[in-house]
Order: structure tokens, then sequence, then C-alpha cells
């Protein structure tokens, strides 16, 4: 690829400030210092260095946010900040998005990845991910809820859910469940205890796929995918 465009995605600049940074003689390929742009460089073999500096050029990222309530699962937003706003400058140049969406008010595990084809792999409603929340409800959860969720239920729009795996930790006034559903409708979580007349009052995603989230990740904060996780992501 193209050195500047290598150096334009690794974060050094505008197309003008990268065309200076080689215009310095700063920026060295294999021992040759390389001041035109339009050099085609190897990412993956080449020794490539900007003021004595190696880079390491990777593709793409994948990031493991524990997601706050108050920002919004996109890239951008008119109204509200964005988990992509919380990202460090150094990661956000990779233009990661949320794989699927949480509410703004849900919690908990988002991946974040430039890389489409697997983002597309995780939503596909062949594969089956399994994606499983812990809630905390308004009302007794009950074994028939428990077998309704087995079976799928209806949600306010005449959608039949597929089925659902429905723990109770806790049933009382105030219960709380672990769910893990297949699928990402739109609210789906808490229509469907609507769709049993309860109401969901908190939210947080445990797992998706063999994903799991990071109990030790503060809130809001985030940090890149082992390479164990990202195998067992991609299986
Ligand atoms: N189901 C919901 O209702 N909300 C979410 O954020 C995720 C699943």
């Amino acid at each position: 690829m193209r050195i500047d465009k290598l150096l334009a995605n690794m974060g050094f600049g505008s197309r003008k400030e990268v065309k200076s940074l080689l215009k310095k003689g700063i920026v060295i390929c294999n021992g040759e210092i390389i001041k035109n742009g339009q050099d085609q460089v190897d990412p993956n073999h080449d020794d490539i260095r900007v003021a004595g500096e190696l880079i390491e050029y990777k593709e793409f990222v994948y990031l493991m946010m524990h997601k706050p309530p108050g920002h919004v699962s996109a890239t951008e937003d008119f109204r509200d900040p964005t988990v992509v706003d919380l990202l460090e400058p150094e990661d956000a140049i990779f233009e990661p998005f949320p794989v699927g969406r949480l509410d703004k008010d849900t919690e908990g595990l988002l991946l974040l990845t430039n890389d489409g084809k697997l983002a597309h792999q995780l939503l596909s409603p062949k594969k089956n991910v399994g994606k499983t929340y812990y809630a905390r409800i308004a009302g007794s959860v009950t074994e028939e809820d428990v077998a309704a969720f087995t079976k799928g239920v209806t949600l306010d729009d005449g959608y039949e859910t597929k089925p659902a795996e429905l723990k109770i930790l806790r049933s009382g006034s105030a219960s709380e469940i672990e769910v893990t559903i297949t699928e990402g409708k739109f609210h789906q979580v808490k229509r469907m205890f609507e769709s049993v007349g309860k109401k969901v009052v908190y939210l947080k995603r445990l797992s998706m796929g063999h994903l799991v989230l990071d109990e030790e990740l503060p809130l809001g904060s985030y940090r890149e995918l082992t390479s164990e996780e990202l195998s067992l992501l991609k299986q």
C-alpha cells in the first residue's frame, strides 16, 4: 500500500501533515528514507519507522467495551454521546463501530470493530449467536414466564420470538434473571418481558457468543480483545 495512506491510517495526520513528515526525511522503510508519498510499502513485512518509532500496522481492531448508560450504540448522533466518543484517538482512527446495538440505558458487553465480515457473521440470524443478559424486573418472574420464553413469546408488533432461555436468579416483587436470546430485535428483552406483563428496570449484557464481559473493566472503559477471545469469537 502507499506509504502516505498507511501513515494517515495510523493516525499520523491529514494528507498534508503526512506529506510534511515525509519531506522532513524522518520516515524510514527498511533503513532507507522515503520522501515520496506514493511509494509502495508492505506494512506486514517492511520495517517502517517514523522518527525512529517502529510502526505496528494492523488492519482491524477488536475492542471489548463495558458500555455505560447514557451513551448510544452508534458512531454519531445529533443528541446523545456515542460509544465511539469514549474511544481514545489512537483507537478511534481505525473507525470501529459497535457490533449490534444496546439501548441507551443498557450497560454491559459491547464489541467494537472495523472488521465488517466478523460483525456480519455475529449479527447474522442464521448463526444463532447467543446473547446473555442480566436484568432486574419489576414484578415476580415465574416458572410460567420461563415456559413462555422457552417456547418463544409474541411481541407487541405480532413478531414471534425464537425460544429464549430464562433463568430466575431471584423472584419476588423485584426479580433478578438471566436471559439468553439469539436474535436482536429492537428492545427485544424489554419487549419480551412486556409480553408477559413485566417491566425491565435494569439491563446489562454479559456475553455474546463465546465472548464474556470482563468484569474488571470499569463502566465506560474498554480494552483490546486477547488473541484467545478473538479466536473464540471467530469460531
Ligand atoms: N434487549 C433490550 O431490550 N435492550 C437492549 O439494549 C438489548 C436487548
